[in-house]
């Protein structure tokens, strides 16, 4: 049984005052890959679009791609650490089970006074922040929010098994959310969804409490992900263009209206798939996985950023941004910028 909905809007709007990126140096080229496990670098091309992804250090774990993430958007938008209120970062891949890794990137930004948690959404977690701080800026709880996407899934990547080790990587994006300005840009519309009837599908089944990693002892489950890839992709394409659709109609617009789709960032076959579903012209479709694979929660919010700084987005336009993930969860938000 799954749940979908567009929630109302806040009683006031909200905009994205500005948005930032970070992704760790070390580059893992698909090249790489075909000395440790039995892949090429024309099989991870052709069914995923994706050629090299990026890596953390030793010692550099999610919260650090996060603040400096962080620390980008907030310079962009003009707004010092000191005065966040709320900050929510989306990650499945925490730095520590508890706390929570917005508490870590608290105290490492210095924004001493904010809210701080996570959420757990998988690649959908940072436009389910979106829409929460959303509501919590809109309606005048919080006079400013920092939403973060967060992972570092090569923490949790079985580097054998070339089923999935090949697609991931290592990364941050970030937005701050303030209340909309007259005639300034604001979140027109979003679409949340989740299935939990197909969590088997996508999961990390070990290191939680039904598979718990003791003291002496190994979990019986690893701690790493774990995915049925075929029957994923078919609900992604499907999930996602649904997700599209409803965020575009609830935002009273039509797909001709969209001037930029900012995909989740998985799988070259998918974004393909749902653009040409949508009757959607593929040039404005914003595609980064070819550098960074699949980025989970960060995905969308680097790419949020790279457009932005490419000058790929313009004061007034529309873009639907849409995410689709463990859970299953969807989600799609409308922003005029
Ligand atoms: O972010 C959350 C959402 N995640 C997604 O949306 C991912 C959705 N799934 C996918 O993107 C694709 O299903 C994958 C990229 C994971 C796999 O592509 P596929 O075209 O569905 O391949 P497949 O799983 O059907 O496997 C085809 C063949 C298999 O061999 P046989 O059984 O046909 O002999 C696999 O063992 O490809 C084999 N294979 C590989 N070969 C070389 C699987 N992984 C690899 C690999 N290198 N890395």
């Amino acid at each position: 049984m799954s749940s979908s909905g567009n929630p109302s809007a806040p009683p006031y709007p909200v905009r994205i005052a500005g948005t930032g990126s970070y992704l760790p140096e070390r580059i893992m080229t698909n090249r790489e890959l075909e000395e440790s496990v039995d892949t090429s670098d024309e099989w991870i091309t052709s069914r995923t679009g994706i050629r090299e992804r990026r890596i953390a250090k030793d010692g550099e774990f999610t919260s650090h791609l996060a603040s400096e993430a962080a620390r980008r958007a907030l310079e962009q938008a003009g707004v010092a650490a000191a005065e966040i209120e709320l900050i929510i970062v989306a990650t499945i891949t925490p730095d520590t089970l508890t706390p929570a890794t917005a508490c870590y990137v608290q105290q490492q930004i210095g924004s001493l006074k904010a809210v701080a948690f996570d959420v757990s959404a998988a690649c959908s977690g940072f436009l389910y922040a979106m829409e929460f701080a959303r509501h919590a800026v809109g309606a005048g709880a919080f006079r400013n929010a920092l939403i973060i996407g967060a992972e570092k899934l090569s923490a949790f990547v079985d580097w054998n098994d070339r089923n999935t080790c090949v697609l991931f990587g290592d990364g941050a994006g970030a937005a701050v959310l303030l209340p909309s300005t007259n005639g300034g840009g604001k979140i027109l519309s979003s679409t949340l969804g989740t299935d939990g009837a197909q969590a088997e599908l996508l999961n990390i089944p070990g290191g939680g409490s039904a598979c718990p990693a003791l003291p002496g002892t190994a979990p019986v489950k690893p701690a790493v992900l774990s995915m049925q890839g075929r029957e994923v992709f078919k609900h992604a394409v499907n999930a996602m263009r649904q997700a599209a659709i409803d965020g575009i109609a609830a935002a009273g617009l039509t797909i001709a209206d969209i001037d930029l789709i900012i995909p989740h960032q998985a799988n070259l076959r998918i974004i393909d798939a749902i653009v040409e579903r949508l009757d959607f012209d593929r040039d404005n479709v914003f595609i980064n996985l070819d550098k960074y694979g699949n980025t989970s929660a960060a995905a969308v919010a680097i790419a949020l950023d790279e457009a932005n700084r490419q000058g790929r987005i313009k004061p007034g336009d529309r873009i639907l941004l849409v995410a689709f993930g463990a859970g299953l969860t969807w989600a799609s938000a409308v922003i005029e910028w």
